[in-house]
């Protein structure tokens, strides 16, 4: 079953044309990569999925379709956390956004808490964000984008802060989640250190296009514009040399 659907998306902002002839489609239980350096419309496109374009936006599209709830992480995830309110009532707010005021917030805020590796999830409810470490921050703003149940869950630019180490506990996070859940994943990142071995697909974005679309072992392996090519040739070597 396909959870997004999108065919020939275009995109206008202020006159600039942002996206062009965007297709687009994710299955339930994938893992899909959005590729492509800065400023090439990754953002933008998750930003139209979820419906928070700017207002001044002229969209046009073929087809789109959503049949699923979507849970989103966006770049620079410590700042999607109120530094004045703890934890807890953070969560609680999120719970009740989607299931209106009940006792029961607790318990299913605890539930993810366990699911994506917090120790000691009482404790850490009574804590401000300031009070927990980087990793702990990640997985808090993870939780909280999964107290709704999402069956698509959007992770733009997750790892980019992160250390080595951090990074690759943030994807094996993301990996056990899905193993767990079967949730189907969009995950945007410039890094293809992180998609590789992780994603199923993956998209390249070049200049508001997308201009190249495989399975993750095919796209490694060859390309056919010369962007990608350049992309993947720079990362086969950083691989080669293990840096
Ligand atoms: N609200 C906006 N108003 C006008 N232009 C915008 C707006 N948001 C993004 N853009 C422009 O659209 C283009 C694509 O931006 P987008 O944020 O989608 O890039 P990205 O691929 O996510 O980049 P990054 O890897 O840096 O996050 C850029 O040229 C950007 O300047
Ligand atoms: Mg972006």
């Amino acid at each position: 079953m396909k959870l997004i659907e999108i065919e020939n998306l275009n995109l206008e902002i202020d006159g600039e044309k942002l996206l062009k002839n965007i297709n687009l489609s994710i299955e339930s239980g994938e893992i899909v990569a959005l590729a492509g350096e800065s400023g090439s419309g990754k953002t933008l496109t998750t930003k139209f999925i979820l419906g928070i374009l700017p207002e001044r936006s002229i969209v046009k599209y073929d087809k789109f379709e959503k049949p699923c709830k979507i849970g989103a992480v966006f770049q620079n995830a410590f700042t999607s956390l109120n530094p004045t309110v703890k934890i807890g009532s953070q969560l609680k707010k999120i719970y009740e956004g989607h299931y209106g005021k009940s006792k029961e917030w607790k318990e299913r805020v605890l539930h993810i808490l366990k699911k994506v590796g917090i120790k000691d999830s009482e404790i850490v409810l009574s804590k401000y964000p300031f009070e927990t470490s980087g990793g702990e921050k990640q997985r808090i703003v993870i939780a909280g984008a999964l107290i709704g149940n999402p069956q698509l869950l959007i992770a733009d630019e997750v790892t980019t802060a992160l250390d080595l180490k951090t990074k690759k506990e943030v994807i094996d996070l993301f990996k056990n989640i899905q193993a767990k859940t079967g949730i189907s994943i969009l995950f945007i990142s410039h890094d293809l250190d992180a998609i590789r071995g992780f994603a199923n697909r993956v998209y390249v974005t070049y200049k508001g296009e997308i201009v190249e679309e495989n399975s993750c072992e095919e796209i490694f392996k060859h390309q056919t514009h010369p962007y990608v090519q350049k992309l993947m040739g720079l990362s086969q070597k950083l691989w080669v040399r293990g840096e």
